[in-house]
């Protein structure tokens, strides 16, 4: 179990490292400070009830109860050592999992550690005018989960910085708290966690997509030989699975509540959709194809001589790297990508090493693809014949082979012009946007109602009744 009485909660043992415990508060206020900058907005005084963690143990590893969010216990968790554990891929298979940095990679490393930690941070910042205009209590309690859950994840990757790095460590560790999504002279590291999320539909999008980036990204880091970085991501998987299912219900309300609306007023036209006040169902697409494609930048280039090194010095690995059968060092493996060709989309195999990045997309995409079979199941149910699909994995990218390309949700290369007359028929125009804003008008917080655009859940959270009062406004 975790000790509570101590200023910072852990199961490090870090009262038994005084310079370590010490650094760590010093940093605490620092944290404090940033939360009430740029935590959820006019919510200090508000009782939410979160789960806090508890423990590591997969059963019962959390507890729930009122808090308000600064009070919230940030804590230090890392799934328990496996003394056996080795170093699983890579020219240091075989090895024992390492316990300290190894020299060599030490600035890898903490660039890896930091490009993590500073989406945690990041997500929260994007976040924090939505409860504002929250659907009902039960998600305005849902987005404060996620967004306590996200300032752990930062103390999480600020640990292993302060542990392990010594003063770059806690130099970067300040940094994490001084850069700013979408500021022009200091913003986050990757393209996406600078994107707005101004509404609630983009915030479903945004947990349902991008939080799961965050689960592969993660879950290849877990694979690390860097025990404790391994241990530190294990645990934050616990954590995130709560966020994807945040977003893939959230939109399953939405699309649940439109279709509703169609069937009982005989209606398929999207403006005819839209004057009953919910969500049509082209803007939806619209709305994946945008967060889709912002998302799988994330992984990065499809040839990356940095995935491979990466992997090669066994610092991070595939997805379900230990289940996978092959031989974990990929020296002569090959891997398919694509690239454009004259006007003409080709597929060619590179060094599997090289195309790391890749695979973790595909992966990410299988898991996706999914999701979006779930939602189309409740279109179809409701006996529409209207169907999401994932654009092409070329449309609308900034990074890799596709970037300077015009690619269509089908997968046509397209001139420049042709893209311009084209995207906002794939992608929210200003006017979409402000067709959903117009919905997020103010806060839902009478216990049990629900904003008349999303259905209510199928239960609420921690079995408790819909009409629960999730946070308390006093
Ligand atoms: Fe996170
Ligand atoms: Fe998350």
């Amino acid at each position: 179990m975790i000790d509570y009485t101590e200023k910072i909660p852990n199961n490090v043992d870090l009262g038994r490292d005084r310079v370590l415990q010490r650094a760590l508060e010093h940093w605490q206020p620092a944290y404090m400070n940033w939360w009430y900058d740029m935590g959820p907005s006019e919510s200090h005084a508000l009782e939410v009830y979160l789960r806090t963690a508890t423990s590591v143990e997969p059963d019962g590893w959390a507890q729930f109860g009122y808090v308000r969010m600064p009070e919230y216990r940030w804590g230090i968790f890392l799934q328990p050592r496996d003394a056996a554990r080795q170093v699983n891929f890579g020219v240091h298979k075989g090895q024992p999992a390492w316990q300290e940095v190894p020299g060599e990679y030490r600035s890898t490393l903490r660039r890896v550690i930091v490009t993590q930690g500073d989406t945690e941070p990041a997500s929260v910042e994007q976040q924090r005018l939505l409860g504002m205009c929250c659907p009902s209590l039960y998600d305005l309690r849902n987005i404060f989960q996620v967004n306590v859950e996200e300032g752990r994840h930062l103390w999480a990757m600020v640990y292993l910085l302060h542990r392990y790095f010594g003063r770059d460590g806690r130099e970067e560790a300040e940094a994490l708290l001084e850069r700013r999504s979408g500021d022009a002279d200091n913003p986050r590291i990757l393209g996406a966690f600078n994107e707005p999320t101004p509404d609630w539909l983009a915030f479903y999008m945004f947990t349902f997509f991008t939080d799961r980036d965050g689960k592969f990204q993660l879950c290849a880091l877990a694979e690390s030989g860097f025990d404790p970085l391994a241990r530190t991501c294990r645990f934050m998987l616990t954590e995130e699975a709560h966020h994807m299912f945040v977003g893939e219900t959230g939109i399953s309300r939405i699309l649940q509540r439109t279709c509703e609306v169609m069937k009982e007023h005989k209606v398929e036209n999207a403006s005819d959709v839209r004057a009953l006040g919910v969500i049509d169902l082209p803007t939806m697409q619209k709305y994946l194809n945008f967060h889709f494609s912002v998302t799988i930048d994330l992984f990065g280039s499809d040839a990356s001589s940095n995935a491979a090194s990466y992997y090669t010095t066994g610092l991070k690995g595939r997805y379900e790297e230990t289940k996978i059968e092959d031989d974990h060092v990929l020296q002569n493996a090959e891997y398919p990508v694509l690239e454009v060709s004259g006007n003409k989309i080709i597929k060619r195999h590179v060094s599997a090493l090289t195309a790391l990045n890749e695979r973790l997309r595909d992966d990410y995409i299988a898991e996706i693809q999914g999701g979006v079979d779930r939602w189309n199941n409740i279109i179809e149910q409701a006996g529409l014949s209207f169907r999401l699909t994932l654009p092409h994995k070329g449309f609308h990218r900034a990074i890799g082979n596709f970037a300077g390309h015009f690619i269509s949700p089908e997968g046509e290369v397209l001139t420049k012009e042709a893209w311009d007359n084209n995207q906002y028929k794939w992608m929210p125009s200003r006017e979409d946007h402000k067709f959903v804003q117009s919905l997020m008008t103010g806060r839902v917080i009478e216990p049990g109602k629900f904003a008349n655009w999303i259905a209510p859940p199928i239960r609420g959270i921690n079995r408790q009744p819909l009409n629960f009062e999730y946070v308390r406004f006093n």
